[in-house]
């Protein structure tokens, strides 16, 4: 199997047309391996989010194409997009979003698909609160646990599936910078001990100091490595 987990090419997304029209990514092309911990960092406005929905297969480009995991997407229909999304794919947000009345397990357990047995899944979801130090949480309502136990249990339930990427949009937004730091140690640490891709979305680079690769959009375009902060004269 190749390395390849994601490749980029020549992706454009143009919103609106003729004086209005905004193209939010401007010929993008890009490659990530298995295991491998990404960040794409930009400034408002700058297509970070138009990307992740690209990866995500939340919303198609208007040229070029997105490879995941080997299969060219493009061309796939909305039921098999969705299938494909659920199968490849695990998503974490700014916030947590558990139900409120379910409890931890049973919130990780959610993102679930019909090929797996539902015992196989309870195995899979109880392994990963442990792994992300929720044992003794598993089996409270999740109104009744703090915002970074939230997002804990939010991680465990992307990695669920055992996805091919599992793609993070400001997943520290919501946390203080002591808990949103102890986030960050454990996606490294599930991510290298898990040889699971992330990519991860972010507008604050400084949350996360420790990666594999920098991806910076500006303009819709994409660079490889992050902007040098400028000096400020003095
Ligand atoms: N659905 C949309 N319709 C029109 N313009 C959009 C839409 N989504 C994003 N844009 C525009 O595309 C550009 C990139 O947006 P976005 O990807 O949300 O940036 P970021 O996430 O980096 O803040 C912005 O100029 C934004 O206004
Ligand atoms: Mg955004």
């Amino acid at each position: 199997m190749s390395d390849v987990v994601l490749e980029l090419q020549n992706v454009s997304r143009i919103f609106g047309e003729g004086d209005t029209q905004v193209k939010a990514l401007d010929n993008v092309s890009l490659s990530i391996r298995r295991g491998e911990f990404v960040l794409i960092v930009g400034s408002s406005g700058s297509g970070k989010s138009t990307l992740l929905n690209m990866i995500g297969l939340l919303d198609k480009p208007t040229s070029g194409k997105v490879i995941l995991d080997g299969k060219e997407t493009t061309t796939l229909n909305d039921g098999q997009v969705s299938q494909y999304r659920n199968e490849k794919l695990g998503f974490v947000f700014q916030f947590a979003n558990l139900l409120p009345d379910l409890t931890v397990l049973e919130n990780v357990m959610l993102p679930q698909q019909i090929q797996r047995s539902s015992e196989d899944i309870r195995q899979n979801a109880t392994d990963l609160l442990v792994k992300v130090g929720l044992e003794d949480q598993i089996n409270k309502r999740s109104n009744k646990i703090s915002g970074g136990q939230a997002q804990r249990a939010a991680i465990a339930r992307g990695l669920v599936n055992r996805p091919t990427i599992v793609l993070a949009d400001e997943p520290t937004g919501n946390l203080d910078s002591v808990t949103a730091g102890k986030i960050v140690k454990l996606a490294k640490t599930m991510a290298k001990e898990l040889n699971q891709t992330f990519i991860i979305v972010t507008h604050d680079r400084h949350q996360f100091p420790d990666v594999d690769r920098v991806i910076t959009i500006k303009d819709g375009k994409a660079f490889s490595g992050e902007e040098t902060t400028m000096e400020i004269a003095a």
